[in-house]
């Protein structure tokens, strides 16, 4: 199963696709997470990375396109993957060219502005494994020991394009850059809301996808 999660920064894009990840045994692939981790490894994607994300602007197409098109030809994806943060823009999708037809899936996740941010602020990410943690009580999961990964131990930090200015840029790309890849193939895409608890809206997703 070949999955594309599409949704605004803070939708729960990262949260959900770990949950359909687990039930389906598929890998999560983010984009966002790979370019973090090749910044961390100081690889060549990283180092052209670094600018555009610290600054909540999008990475040049083809690098990130690149990054992509290797990842999928791995073994563990032989099954099937789930695609967080891919394509974000339509040159970014005609890069993918005869991959889009490929994809079993077009899921849109849908939350109201004012919550998207309010996600965004408490957002902590794990150092070390990449897993997301909310610091506000009312958002999921808060971590059981402060700045500790309940997976891993590793120290959670809050990520460097997680201020508020970086925040509402980016959810401006989103807005401008995004939403015409979901006009475009909007007789695939198939839109749920994400405004809840995320287990009703993963339950949501699930319902979609054995429909
Ligand atoms: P990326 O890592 O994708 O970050 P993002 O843009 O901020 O969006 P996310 O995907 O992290 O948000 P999300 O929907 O996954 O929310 P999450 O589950 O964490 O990208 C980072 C940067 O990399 C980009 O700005 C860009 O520079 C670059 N980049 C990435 N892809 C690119 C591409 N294709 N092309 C070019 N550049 C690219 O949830 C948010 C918070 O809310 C969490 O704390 C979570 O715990 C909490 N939460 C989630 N769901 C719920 C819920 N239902 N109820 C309560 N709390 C919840």
């Amino acid at each position: 199963m070949k999955i594309m999660l599409f949704g605004p920064q803070g939708a729960g894009k990262g949260t959900i696709g770990a949950m359909v990840s687990e039930k389906y045994n598929i890998p999560l692939l983010s984009a966002g997470q790979m370019l973090r981790d090749a910044m961390k490894e100081g690889t060549e994607v990283g180092k052209i990375a670094e600018k555009y994300i610290n600054e909540g602007n999008l990475v040049p197409p083809e690098v990130i396109t690149d990054v992509i098109k290797e990842r999928i030809q791995k073994d563990d994806c032989k099954k099937g993957f789930i695609l967080d943060g891919f394509p974000r823009n339509l040159k970014q999708a005609e890069l993918f060219g005869e991959k889009m037809n490929e994809i079993d899936h077009i899921i849109e996740l849908d939350a109201p502005k004012e919550l998207l941010i309010h996600r965004l602020t408490g957002r902590r990410t794990c150092k070390n494994c990449g897993a997301v943690y909310n610091i506000h009580p009312d958002c999921d999961p808060n971590p059981k020991e402060e700045n500790k990964c309940d997976k891993c131990g590793g120290e959670i930090y809050q990520r460097e394009d997680d201020t508020e200015e970086a925040i509402k840029k980016r959810l401006g790309i989103y807005d401008s850059e995004t939403k015409p890849i979901l006009e475009k193939y909007q007789d695939r895409v198939k839109k749920v809301n994400a405004g809840d608890n995320p287990q009703a809206i993963f339950e949501r997703v699930v319902k979609v996808l054995e429909e």
